[in-house]
């Protein structure tokens, strides 16, 4: 595998930032996209328009396919049993608003308990609050430790036979912490309770497998996966689909329509109300080619490789200090700098083209428990390499100067 044949994939590295080459480290937060994903949106506005699943002419026929063709593709790629198990939604956002909103109409009342963890991103957060106050159910935070993990002993402590459900996050966005979530799963099966994973930062990452995971339902996002924005996957075992109310109501997801009644279409497209995201879905195709074609065991070891260089290197610099010290770690890492807020931190950085995120991420639950408003966070993408994290060190210590720090 050859990191700058892969990168110069990247069209977005031609350009200079502020005159400088771009090191791009905020990958958790969206990846660059590849020349393949971007000519295919371009290719099918060009040459193959048309709305899908409607029309019988040739374009519509056509579109059909190549949208049903990435369907087929994240099957095979996260190994669900059954491809109408995956769900095209704008984003992992919605994948989980569906869950929380459809679990919760049929099987959430008052009292009922949801199990989240503290350090969930506010997409496996907020739409159970909205439950909280239309269902008045209550939502339980399972424990992050000092290391920045959220233990399966940590999950035990707080199910009851009340939880109805529990939402956990794969790899955390903040701590990098990646969590045990097939154990967690069986012990959660054990007593009969379904689980959601939000899958946001795992999905480019790690190697992804529903059947032996046996999850209920999977939350991806397509444009951390080196994909267009504007298309998420949910995978959800047939069984949820089939037994779930619809969650959103038009054309495409209905059987037969009448004044009154209403039936709804056969999986999958009872949860594709409207226009989906045609151009978007056809390209995100593209991105799991990208990725196949490295492989995901050569992405897995190349990125463990850069991680933990990333980590030695920030743990000699004195004047960081790491937020967390996880044992099994993705390529997420935060860190404050005494004296200098993380704003700033970034806004020093970005003068040399290093392109980081500063503030809470998506996770205030997790920095209230950590008693600070926000943090520094690297994140790496597979066009990321050690002399990026060199750069890195080198702008952390001009940042240090600036704010004349030892
Ligand atoms: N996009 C969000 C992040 O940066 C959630 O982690």
């Amino acid at each position: 595998m050859n990191i700058s044949d892969i990168k110069k994939q990247f069209p977005i590295f031609n350009n200079k930032i502020k005159n400088n080459d771009l090191v791009y480290l905020d990958s958790a937060n969206s990846a660059q996209k590849p020349q393949g994903v971007i000519n295919r949106v371009y290719d099918f506005y060009t040459k193959e328009f048309s709305n899908v699943g409607r029309s019988v002419h040739y374009l519509a026929v056509t579109a059909t396919n190549l949208y049903e063709n990435t369907r087929s593709s994240v099957q095979k790629y996260i190994n669900a049993k059954d491809r109408n198990e995956i769900v095209f939604t704008k984003g992992a956002t919605e994948a989980m608003n569906l869950i929380a909103n459809t679990f919760g109409q049929k099987y959430l009342n008052e009292g009922d308990e949801v199990l989240i963890t503290e350090l969930e991103h506010h997409s496996n957060y907020v739409p159970w609050h909205f439950l909280r106050k239309s269902k008045k159910i209550n939502i339980e935070f399972a424990e992050v430790n000092e290391d920045g993990e959220v233990t399966l002993d940590s999950i035990k402590k707080k199910i009851t036979n009340k939880t109805k459900i529990i939402g956990i996050t794969h790899l955390s966005n903040v701590t990098g912490a990646i969590l045990p979530i097939k154990e967690i799963i069986g012990l959660a099966h054990s007593k009969g309770i379904p689980v959601l994973i939000d899958g946001c930062q795992s999905a480019p990452h790690l190697k992804l497998d529903m059947q032996d995971l046996d999850c209920d339902f999977y939350a991806i996002s397509g444009h951390k996966m080196y994909g267009p924005t504007g298309v998420g996957i949910l995978y959800a075992k047939k069984k949820w689909l089939e037994d779930l109310p619809p969650y959103q109501g038009g054309g495409g997801m209905i059987k037969e329509v009448k004044k009154q009644a209403i039936s709804y279409a056969d999986l999958p497209n009872k949860y594709e109300a409207g226009t989906m995201a045609t151009a978007q879905v056809i390209a995100f195709n593209e991105s799991i080619k990208f990725l196949e074609k490295i492989g995901i065991e050569n992405i897995q070891n190349y990125e463990k490789e850069l991680i933990n260089y990333t980590v030695d290197t920030l743990k000699k610099n004195n004047s960081v200090k790491l937020i967390a010290n996880p044992k099994n770690r993705g390529g997420v890492i935060s860190f404050t700098m005494e004296g200098v807020h993380p704003h700033d931190i970034a806004t020093i950085l970005d003068e040399d083209g290093v392109a980081i995120r500063a503030g809470h991420h998506c996770c205030q639950i997790l920095h209230e428990k950590l008693g600070i408003p926000a943090t520094a966070r690297v994140s790496i993408g597979i066009y990321n390499t050690k002399e990026d994290i060199d750069q890195l060190n080198s702008s952390i210590n001009k940042c240090n100067k600036i704010f004349d720090l030892k």
